[in-house]
């Protein structure tokens, strides 16, 4: 499942972390907020040193529809619900800066970006009023929307908002125009460098425990998609969420416009171009990570839907990546423990990063060197109005207990198979007292265990991505248990394969 953008775009590989070593602050996480934050932070005169647990781009960045864009599905009807006006005010002058910052970069750093108009539409009646209440909050915000019934698609509509003078680029192609920048700010990027946790050391500092050895700073970043640490709880305030995309050849080329349903299931349109004919990306049926058994069919589904509405495209490649949903609509840049500026973290951007990811880097920016943005406060990660959130949470965290009892009542059920999984398949059971995880990929057997190494949720297949992946808080691991992303920062540990029975077929 590679995205489109990996295909032929390989950035050089950095060198690991070096253990001992001493920063004033480390970022951790090489996706946009890690490379923006850093190279923010550069230019403000900051020592710093970003540590990457995999390769640049391996996270949600790299596998991104990269859409540049304020109209951003029902997201602004959603923060109304929960928000005063003004606070979507403040919002969206966030995504505003976030945008024009990054449209700025693109140009100064030659990373081509298509410039387009955004819509949020309604493809059935029972749409028309979602498309309509989007209109309705944004207009109250004073962005400069219409909502219109003549959308030119060759899919059907029956209205929707327009938001002219949005833009998409590729994602890999501003990572990597990104990371040079950083390093020619003379920022270390290490890449294979996993964090498995942070404690304060006696000097003060904090000690940033790696795979490979410990390294200090005085203030560390969590640009981590959702927070690797669990101190400030953010685990119980994010829902994660894995979405599909697929990509195309198309034999004629298409306008830069982007289209994103305003119902669900999500259809997210955009075209990328390319020498060798455009490319149309179709992506949605985005599920809680982990709690989803057919994946597969999420695939299928979308190539069945662009069969239907684009007969000339040929299929080129499909993946899945994931974002996380913050309980209270809003996304979060700021301190892990309220009033502690030692430990700071970004996240929550609702599958809206592209500008959320470069004002959170904005808001971190202000918090040590004292001068937050105006709009600092539409990113708090303490506020007291997020106690109205609470209904949403007890759900959300009533949803994850359910899943956590589920995975365990449904092992002691299930007796030991000596059979081995079939191709591309894995299964969970109690292998002795042990909930075993087997699965057979490119007919190698492996079994590691399915405890989740964050906090023992019970790890389910994912027939799609040939990992195993967890419904409590969204931790991922490749079939041979090694840890992909997520609050988990550990591998799983390797079990015994089924010693009897036949090899796969
Ligand atoms: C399917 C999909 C489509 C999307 N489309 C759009 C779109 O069109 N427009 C838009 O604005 N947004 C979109 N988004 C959202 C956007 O892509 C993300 O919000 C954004 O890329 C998040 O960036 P990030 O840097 O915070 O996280 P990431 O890119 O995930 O970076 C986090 C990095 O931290 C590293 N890391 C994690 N844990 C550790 C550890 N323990 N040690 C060391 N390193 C670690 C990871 O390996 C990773 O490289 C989409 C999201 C999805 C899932
Ligand atoms: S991600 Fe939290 S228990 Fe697995």
């Amino acid at each position: 499942m590679t995205p489109v953008w990996k295909i032929e775009n390989p950035t050089p590989a950095r060198l690991r972390v070096t253990p001992g070593v001493r920063f004033d602050v480390v970022v951790i996480g090489a996706g946009l907020t890690g490379l923006v934050t850093a190279l923010l932070l550069a230019e403000n005169g900051v020592e710093v040193a970003v540590l990457e647990g995999r390769r640049i781009g391996d996270g949600t960045t790299g596998a991104s529809n990269a859409k540049v864009s304020l109209l951003q599905g029902i997201r602004a009807q959603r923060i109304r619900h929960r928000h005063s006006a003004a606070m979507l005010r403040t919002y969206l002058d966030a995504n505003l800066e976030g945008q024009r910052w990054l449209l700025e970069y693109c140009g100064g750093h030659a990373v081509a970006y298509q410039a387009g108009d955004a819509y949020t539409y309604a493809r059935s009646e029972r749409e028309l009023p979602l498309a309509r209440r989007e209109f309705g909050a944004l207009r109250e915000a004073g962005m400069p929307v219409e909502f219109t019934e003549r959308i030119d698609a060759p899919f059907p509509i029956l209205g929707g908002v327009r938001l002219a003078a949005q833009a998409q680029l590729n994602p890999m192609s501003l990572l990597a125009a990104l990371a040079a920048d950083v390093e020619s700010h003379a920022v270390p990027i290490h890449e294979s460098s996993l964090v498995y946790g942070v404690s304060t050391a006696a000097t003060g500092d904090y000690l940033i425990d790696t795979e490979h050895g410990p390294v200090h700073a005085g203030t560390v970043i969590l640009a981590t998609g959702t927070p690797i640490l669990d101190r400030g709880g953010f685990f119980t305030r994010l829902v994660p969420l894995r979405s599909y995309l697929t990509a195309y050849r198309l034999p004629q080329p298409l306008s830069s416009d982007m289209y994103i349903t305003a119902g669900a299931p999500t259809r997210s349109v955009r075209t990328v171009p390319d020498p060798e004919g455009d490319v149309l990306l179709v992506g949605g049926n985005s599920h809680v990570v982990g709690r989803e058994d057919h994946t597969d069919d999420q695939i299928a589904d979308l190539h069945e839907w662009t069969e239907r509405w684009y007969p000339s495209a040929t299929p080129l490649t499909s993946w899945s990546a994931q974002d996380y949903l913050p309980i209270g609509e809003l996304p979060y840049a700021g301190p892990l423990l309220p009033g502690h500026d030692g430990i700071l973290l970004a996240t929550g951007y609702a599958k809206w990063g592209f500008t959320n990811a470069v004002a959170a880097a904005q808001v971190l920016r202000g918090h040590i060197t004292g001068k937050p943005p105006d709009w600092a406060h539409a990113f708090a990660t303490w506020r007291p109005d997020e106690l109205r959130s609470f209904p949403a949470a007890a759900r959300t965290n009533a949803g994850v207990a359910l899943q956590l009892c589920a995975g365990w009542w449904h092992l002691t059920r299930t007796g030991t198979d000596p059979v081995r999984p079939q191709e591309g398949t894995g299964r969970v059971e109690r292998r002795f007292a042990r909930p075993a995880a087997t699965c057979t990929v490119d007919g190698t057997t492996t079994t590691v265990s399915a405890i989740c190494p964050h906090l023992g949720g019970i790890l389910r297949w994912n027939p799609a991505e040939k990992s195993w992946d967890c419904p409590l808080h969204g931790s991922r691991f490749a079939a041979d248990g090694t840890r992909l992303e997520g609050p988990a920062t550990h591998h799983l540990s390797p079990l015994a394969p089924p010693s009897a029975g036949p090899n796969p077929r």
